[in-house]
């Protein structure tokens, strides 16, 4: 029997790209509606690790399946590094995020910005769920305008080495080189591990 492996996210960008990042596991992918599960995790912590793992550890604890999950942010150098952990809630909550960040940087000479993720694979067992961490990093900048109709959140305004930003390039592009892509790189021989390979 094939061993379920749950994604736990309800964001549509982020599990569209877990379902090609991890498609070659000897595993079946399971999202969060697949399976009923509806659970809000607060993401109080000062660092992804440790929100990553809230996430993957609630789900996990909730299915009994082998779970993973991400939390992921963008740090630019003209705000000091941030927002970082707390990018999904940069900004007025009114409007495009990626906009917002354009305009606050308008002026802004300095646009070296990162992209950075932590995985969080958390396996069931006695007492509680068993979590590891893996993390991945893209390093870029700040386009001066929005380009490109791919990816999702920051992506139409993240420049990666060579020019595009992440919403220009092909998805398997994207998946090569991104904070995501290289958090499950780094997880997968653990992944192959867990699921029995
Ligand atoms: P969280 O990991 O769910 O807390 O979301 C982090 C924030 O970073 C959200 O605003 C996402 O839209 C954004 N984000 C996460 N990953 C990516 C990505 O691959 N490209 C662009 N934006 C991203």
């Amino acid at each position: 029997m094939t061993a379920r492996l749950l994604v736990a996210t309800t964001n549509v960008g982020k599990q569209r790209e877990f379902r090609r990042l991890l498609a070659q596991l000897p595993a079946e992918l399971v999202m969060p509606e697949d399976i009923g599960l509806e659970l809000e995790v607060p993401e109080p912590h000062a660092t992804y690790a440790e929100n990553a793992a809230a996430k993957a550890v609630a789900y996990c604890r909730a299915s009994g399946l082998l779970a993973v999950a991400d939390d992921s942010g963008i740090e630019v150098a003209a705000l000091d590094w941030g927002p970082g952990v707390r990018s999904a809630r940069w900004g007025s909550g009114s409007g495009n995020q990626a906009d917002q960040l354009i305009e606050k940087l308008r002026d802004v000479g300095d646009r070296r910005a990162r992209m950075e993720c932590a995985l969080a694979v958390a396996t069931p067992g006695e007492p509680g769920p068993a979590v590891e961490i893996f993390e991945g990093t893209v390093e870029g900048s700040i386009a001066l305008e929005r380009r490109g109709r791919g990816g999702f959140g920051y992506d139409p305004i993240f420049l990666v080495p060579g020019g595009h930003t992440a919403a220009e390039l092909p998805e398997s592009d994207k998946d090569r080189i991104s904070h995501r892509g290289r958090a499950v790189m780094a997880a997968t021989p653990r992944l192959l591990e867990l699921l029995g390979h």
